[in-house]
């Protein structure tokens, strides 16, 4: 059986909204996956936007450096890879890849996003 090249099963798409200021955070939606650009330190990062703790958004919460406070119970977790950094997040998050196209930052998500 022939495997697919590394990534093939994702694509990049523009994200909809701005970068948010340092240590913001701004919600955005590509189909059904519910996403969550961060401003930490002035480089941007997507996370899933479902708390690990108890799958709840984690818009509105501040990051400090790198790390992300839940406004939920105030669990930490680091965006560039998810880490869980502080209770009661215990479990990893989920990150994507970003880039900037020139014009637009971009994230790369899987190709069964179901977006159009
Ligand atoms: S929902 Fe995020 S820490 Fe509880």
């Amino acid at each position: 059986m022939a495997s697919a090249a590394p990534g093939a099963d994702r694509e990049w798409v523009e994200i909809p909204v701005s970068l948010p200021v340092v240590g913001q955070t701004a919600a955005f939606q590509v189909g059904e996956l519910a996403l969550l650009l961060c401003n930490a330190e002035g480089t941007a990062y997507v996370l899933h936007d479902e708390c690990p703790h108890v799958r709840t958004s984690m818009a509105g919460g501040l990051i400090r450096g790198v790390i992300l406070e839940c406004p939920l119970h105030g669990g930490l977790i680091d965006v560039r890879d998810g880490a869980p950094k502080g209770m009661p997040i215990r479990r990893s998050g989920t990150c994507y890849a970003v880039r900037s196209n020139g014009a637009a930052l971009e994230v790369k998500i899987p190709l069964v996003s179901g977006h159009a």
